[in-house]
């Protein structure tokens, strides 16, 4: 079975850089092909959606210089894509912490998704500045405001009208969620690859596909009831 969201944490561009005597950043640059090749894919295999983990709350700890190139290559990946979202029919939404992204990329966002609102295909949602904590605190706010109980929980979270992952890979060789869709992986079926960012590209995307068609959800059920 095909899964119908994935989500990527993508991870490994910094190594893959140094294992090649390169800065960082040049990692993050190739990892921008991964993504577009991944896009491709889920295209392809006719995933629904696609949540890409490009960014996370805590990233902002990061040294200046790299926080401002990968926002950099944020802005420059959106103004790039804008035509392939167009051409592939792709729905393009970015969730996260917003008020700490600059203003000029608020506005590449805003334009891409409204561009993109209407269309019917794949749904490709980066996730900049998030982080599954943030998440919960800021849909508890919310939720208590509406005068609980109005609504599931679930609403009011930033992934509100987007399916659980059914599929989470993990690049790079980690084996941990750092902080990414914390209530939304209560099911989903875990991936963890050595591949660094940079070289996962479709043949690796098959593959863990592949080892998900093999395995039995069972949602807390037993197997014989499946
Ligand atoms: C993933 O690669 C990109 C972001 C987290 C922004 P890293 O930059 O974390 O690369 P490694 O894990 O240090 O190799
Ligand atoms: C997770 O990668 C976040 C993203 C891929 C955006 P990190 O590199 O930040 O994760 P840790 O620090 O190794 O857990
Ligand atoms: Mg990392």
């Amino acid at each position: 079975m095909i899964p119908k969201h994935v989500a990527i944490i993508m991870d490994g561009n910094g190594r893959w850089a140094r294992m090649r005597g390169k800065e960082r950043v040049y990692g993050h640059y190739e990892g921008t092909e991964s993504v577009r090749a991944c896009s491709e894919f889920a295209v392809e295999a006719g995933i629904q959606y696609l949540s890409l983990f490009a960014f996370s709350e805590e990233n902002w700890a990061r040294p200046e210089a790299e926080v401002a190139e990968l926002m950099h290559l944020m802005a420059k990946s959106i103004l790039n894509e804008r035509p392939t979202f167009r051409k592939n029919n792709i729905r393009f939404l970015v969730i996260g912490n917003r008020s700490r992204l600059s203003e000029a990329l608020n506005r590449d966002i805003d334009e891409a998704m409204e561009e993109t609102a209407g269309n019917t295909g794949l749904t490709l949602i980066v996730f900049l500045s998030y982080s599954g904590r943030w998440d919960i605190e800021q849909a508890a706010e919310r939720f208590a405001a509406a005068g609980a109980p109005q609504g599931r929980f679930s609403d009011f979270l930033a992934t509100s009208g987007i399916p659980d992952p059914d599929l989470l890979i993990r690049t790079s060789g980690e084996k941990r969620i750092s902080n990414f869709l914390l209530w939304q992986c209560a099911y989903t079926e875990f991936y963890f690859t050595p591949a660094f960012w940079p070289d996962f590209r479709k043949t690796e995307f098959r593959q863990a596909l592949d080892d998900f068609a093999s395995r039995q959800r069972r949602f807390g059920k037993t197997g014989e009831q499946i």
